[in-house]
């Protein structure tokens, strides 16, 4: 680490030197500022500052409050000669580090530099693990080749780079949504501060809204002591706030007050708190249903809607089976030590074939199993009995909508008879039914016969 940069603020330039001898033998770097001027211009290139209480042109403590706007993480120790507590306590509100008073001994400035720098030192170490925890969430992390996941993947980049504050994931379970939230954080500008997670439908209404907004002291019967919440843990980060389309009505419109005035109160507060932080939200489910079922606020939907990206299911983006099955398997070889190559072609054919309603996290489990009980240098197709025996070729999923059984029916049957050719015995075959059962249904729909 480069030793650290301490910024000297006093207009008498004796005292300015007396610090400078002293704290440039303990081995820092030392700048001077003799105004309030030269010092705001200054403050950035500094770890710390030690700054005066009273200057010629503004008063210390506008300067600390300017300071610590533009780099929040800059320590400040005031040094003041007419120390009063009012002006002590308004330092410390203000985030000033701590304060002297003057006149006062060297090495009692240097011991108060010395242990405000160890926690600068806490704080770069804190923020260095988070970024090598980031490398785990890099886009590299995301596999997939296919058009869908390469679309995916640059819209990603664009949104963890831009100003966005509210980031829609959408997708069926097992798409990548965490991921996906976890990769927008750690390739942002927010990646050194928290990335904070919470489950919408784990908890009921009350203990979310506290969870989330913190609440103050005696707010509830058990609110024994003031709480932040998690956008105020997560200040300058990201909340990631994972199925959304559960949360209840009168959280839906808190959240949607705070995502338009960046500002919300703890529960049972008075005051605003405004923090910045980007709100990542995710759901299986389709907004827009819920939106019409009365279910999901309109307004709140349309304010999630500014930065949509919905994750495609596995089964559209075909080509990135195999590679997420490469990747998978040599994930295994590694935890369970063995040495599987690959997929048979036929195995390719089975996975190829399967519409994982489960999407990755079902294709990764699947493997997991093949790998656990395999002793071949490849998986085959029996290696994957749980698919094959459960393989119908098309699996249909309800959509939220749900729909007209008949109409359904009536559907399935046309497209059989007509790839059939209207061989009512082969249409039965690609029905699973018998052909007495065909003919009945084409009487009860009225379907013409060739
Ligand atoms: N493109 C991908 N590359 C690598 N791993 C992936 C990819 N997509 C998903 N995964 C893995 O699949 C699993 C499920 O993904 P994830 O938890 O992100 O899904 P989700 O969309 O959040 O699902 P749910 O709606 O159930 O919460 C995780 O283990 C994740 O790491
Ligand atoms: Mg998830």
């Amino acid at each position: 680490m480069p030793s650290p940069t301490i910024l000297v603020v006093d207009d008498e330039s004796l005292l300015r030197w007396s610090l400078r001898e002293r704290l440039t033998t303990e081995g820092y770097r030392v700048i001077e500022a003799a105004t309030a001027t030269e010092a705001l211009d200054r403050a950035s290139g500094a770890d710390l500052l030690l700054l005066d209480f009273k200057l010629p042109d503004v008063d210390g403590l506008s300067v600390l409050r300017k300071v610590k706007e533009q780099s929040p993480e800059t320590l400040v120790i005031l040094m003041t000669a007419y120390s009063t507590i009012e002006n002590a306590i308004e330092a410390m509100k203000l985030g000033a580090y701590h304060y002297i008073n003057k006149p006062f001994n060297l090495d009692e400035v240097v011991l108060l530099v010395e242990k405000a720098l160890e926690t600068i030192e806490l704080r770069r170490e804190v923020k260095a693990l988070r970024v090598t925890q980031g490398a785990d969430y890099g886009f590299d992390a995301i596999i997939g080749q296919s058009p869908a996941m390469l679309r995916i993947k640059s819209v990603l980049a664009r949104v963890a780079s831009s100003p966005a504050s509210t980031v829609l994931l959408t997708g069926e379970t097992g798409t990548g949504k965490d991921l996906a939230a976890k990769a927008i954080h750690y390739n942002s500008e927010r990646r050194t501060r928290a990335f904070v997670n919470i489950t919408c439908s784990a908890l009921p209404e009350q203990l979310l809204e506290s969870e989330l907004f913190g609440h103050e002291r005696g707010a509830f019967t058990d609110a024994r002591t003031q709480k932040r919440g998690l956008f105020e843990t997560a200040d300058g980060g990201t909340v990631f706030l994972d199925e959304i389309g559960e949360m209840t009505p009168a959280l839906q419109s808190k959240l949607l007050r705070f995502l338009e005035e960046k500002t919300f109160k703890r529960v049972g507060g008075l005051n605003d708190v405004r923090v910045d932080v980007r709100v990542v939200a995710a759901t299986n489910r389709n907004l827009e249903e819920e939106v019409k079922a009365n279910r999901f606020r309109e307004d709140l939907f349309y304010r999630l809607q500014v930065m949509p990206i919905h994750l495609s299911p596995l089964r559209e983006r075909k080509g990135d089976v195999q590679v997420l099955a490469a990747y998978f398997i040599e994930r295994f070889n590694h935890e369970f030590r063995k040495r599987v190559k690959g997929l048979s072609p036929a195995a390719v054919e089975v996975l190829d074939q399967y519409q994982w309603p489960g999407n990755v996290r079902e294709l990764r489990n699947a493997i997991e199993r093949a790998m656990l009980l395999v002793d071949r240098d490849r998986l085959e197709p029996e290696d994957f009995t749980t698919l094959t025996r459960t393989v119908s070729p098309t699996h249909f999923r309800l959509p939220p909508e749900g729909v007209n059984l008949e109409e359904v029916e009536r559907q399935l049957l046309t497209q059989a008879l007509d790839r059939a050719n209207g061989n009512q015995t082969q249409a039965a075959q690609l029905l699973g039914i018998n052909r007495d059962q065909v003919r009945y249904r084409i009487e009860k729909f009225g379907l013409s016969t060739k």
